[in-house]
C-alpha cells in the first residue's frame, strides 16, 4: 500500500528545509532588530475564534476536527485571532505598545494553485495598543526591512497601500447601506484578481447598482492623494483617512522605506476585521499572488471580549516569497549545500577507532564533524568530504593527522592532540 502526501502540503526534504530555515532566520533577525518579541499560540482553537470576525472566506477554509469529548476544534488558518485572545487575557499587565512577532504553521482548505497551499508558514508582525500612524509605519517598515535584507529591491516588489476607512467612505458616499458596505468590501478586494465581467457580476450580487459600481471604481482608480478625499465623497471621515495616509507615507519616506511604497485604493483586504490603513506586498511584475498583507484592525480585540485597543500588523507567507526569491535568484548559493566543519577519514582501517574518538572530541568542542560508516579507500572518502561541503578533510593516520582545507587545498600535518586543541566550529549550522 502506498500512501501519498496530502494535496497542498510539502515534504521538507533537507534541501527545502535549508531554504525554509534561511527565510525564517531572516524573519526572526529582522523582527528582533525592529524591536519585536516572539510569541506562539496553539495549532488548534475553538472555531468561534476564527468565525467571529475574520469573514466568510476564511471560515469556509477551516480544517475542522472533533476531539474525543465531542468538542469542535479548528486548525488555525491565521494567528491574528489567537494573538487577540492572548493579549485580551493579559491586557492589564502588558506594557503597551505590545510589539510581537510569530512564525506559525497555518492550514487553509484552499483551492491549491501557484503560491497557495493548504499548509504554509506565515511571518506575523503586530503592534497592539497604539492608535498612532507610527505603529502602521513600523509594521510596513519591518516588512520592507526584510525585503531589503533578502536582496529584493523596489524594482522587484511593491508595498501597495490602501485604506479600508476611505473605501467605506466611498461606498457610503455612493449610497450603499451599512449592510451592503460589508457585502461589497470582499467584492472590491477581488477586483484586481478576477475579470471585469466577473467583478461586475459579484458587485451586482452584493447589491450594487451600475452607477454605484462606476463611482466606486473611479475612487479605486484614483492614485492622487490630493484628489482622494473628494473621490471618496468628501466626508470628514474620508478627510481624516486621507490625512492618515499622508502621514503614513511621509513617515515611511522619513524612515527610508518610501521607495518601496505606493498608494493603491484597490487594496481592500479579504479579511473582515480591518478598519483603517491596509496594505499588500506584490511582486513588481504583478504576476504572482500577494507576498504579504496586513493593516489596522482596531475592533478585533473588543469583538473577542476585550477592551477597545488599536492594533495593526501583517502576515507574510513563505510560499509566494519562496517563488519570488527563486525567480530573482536571491537564495545564496550555499543555501543548497549541506555543510560540516570536519570530515574525518581513516588512512587505514586500523585508524578507524581513532577517527571515532576524534569525532567525539570535535563534537564535544562544538565543532561539527562527520565520517564514513563504511571503510573505503581514502580517495572515495575525500570525495564524500567534498559532497558534504566539509571545510576540512582530516586524514587520520597512526602517527598523526593531515588537515586539508578543501577550498584552498592547503594542508598541514600535526599530531592528533594538536589538531584537537586547535579545532574550532564555524557553525551557524544551517
Ligand atoms: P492573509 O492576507 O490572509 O492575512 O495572509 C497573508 C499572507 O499569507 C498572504 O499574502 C500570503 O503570502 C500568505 N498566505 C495566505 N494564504 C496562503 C495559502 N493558502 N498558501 C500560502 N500562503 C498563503 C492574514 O492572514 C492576516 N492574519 C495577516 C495579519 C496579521 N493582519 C494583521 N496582522
Amino acid at each position: 500500500m502506498s500512501i501519498q502526501a496530502v494535496k497542498g502540503t510539502r515534504d521538507f526534504y533537507p534541501e527545502l528545509m535549508r531554504r525554509r530555515n534561511w527565510i525564517m532566520a531572516a524573519w526572526r533577525r529582522v523582527s528582533l532588530r525592529n524591536g519585536f518579541e516572539e510569541y506562539d499560540a496553539p495549532i488548534f482553537e475553538y472555531p468561534d475564534l476564527f468565525t467571529t470576525k475574520s469573514g466568510p472566506e476564511i471560515a469556509s477554509q477551516l480544517f475542522n476536527l472533533v476531539d474525543r469529548g465531542g468538542r469542535s476544534l479548528a486548525i488555525r488558518p491565521e494567528i491574528t485571532p489567537s494573538l487577540a485572545r492572548m493579549v485580551n487575557a493579559k491586557i492589564s499587565s502588558l506594557p503597551r505598545p505590545i510589539k510581537w512577532f510569530s512564525m506559525p504553521r497555518l492550514c487553509r482548505a484552499e483551492n491549491t494553485q501557484r503560491g497557495r497551499l493548504r499548509e504554509f508558514f506565515q511571518w506575523n508582525v503586530d503592534v497592539i495598543g497604539s492608535d498612532e500612524v507610527i505603529a502602521d509605519a513600523e509594521g510596513i517598515y519591518t516588512a520592507v526591512d526584510f525585503l531589503r535584507e533578502v536582496g529584493l529591491t523596489p524594482a522587484d516588489v511593491t508595498v501597495r497601500i490602501g485604506s479600508r476607512a476611505l473605501t467605506v467612505s466611498a461606498l457610503k458616499a455612493a449610497g450603499l447601506s451599512d449592510e451592503s458596505v460589508q457585502a461589497a468590501l470582499p467584492v472590491l478586494d477581488k477586483r484586481a484578481k478576477v475579470s471585469d465581467e466577473e467583478f461586475r457580476r459579484l458587485a451586482v450580487q452584493a447589491g450594487m447598482s451600475g452607477p454605484q459600481i462606476e463611482s466606486v471604481c473611479r475612487f479605486q482608480d484614483c492614485d492622487d492623494l490630493g484628489a482622494l478625499a473628494k473621490a471618496a465623497g468628501g466626508s470628514s471621515d474620508g478627510e481624516a483617512a486621507v490625512e492618515q495616509l499622508r502621514q503614513l507615507l511621509a513617515t515611511l519616506r522619513a524612515m527610508g522605506a518610501g521607495e518601496y511604497c505606493t498608494l493603491d485604493m484597490r487594496i481592500v483586504r479579504g479579511l473582515a476585521y480591518y478598519t483603517g490603513v491596509v496594505y499588500e506586498v506584490f511582486d513588481a511584475a504583478g504576476s504572482m499572488r500577494a507576498v504579504a498583507g496586513g493593516g489596522r484592525y482596531d475592533n478585533l480585540l473588543e469583538v473577542l471580549g476585550g477592551p477597545k485597543v488599536g492594533a495593526t500588523g501583517f502576515g507574510m507567507g513563505d510560499v509566494v516569497l519562496g517563488l519570488l526569491l527563486e525567480e530573482k535568484a536571491k537564495f545564496p548559493a550555499d543555501v543548497d549545500a549541506s555543510s560540516v566543519d570536519y570530515y574525518l577519514i581513516d588512512a587505514e582501517e586500523t585508524c578507524f577507532p581513532r577517527v571515532v574518538e576524534l569525532v567525539g572530541g570535535l563534537r564535544g568542542r562544538g565543532a561539527s564533524a562527520d565520517f564514513s560508516y563504511a571503510r573505503r579507500a581514502v580517495g572515495k572518502q575525500l570525495k564524500e568530504a567534498n559532497r558534504r561541503g566539509a571545510r576540512f578533510a582530516v586524514i587520520v593516520r597512526e602517527d598523526g593527522v593531515s588537515v586539508k582545507e578543501l577550498a584552498t587545498g592547503e594542508q598541514r600535518d600535526v599530531t592528533a592532540e594538536e589538531f584537537l586543541a586547535s579545532a574550532e566550529g564555524s557553525q551557524g549550522n544551517r
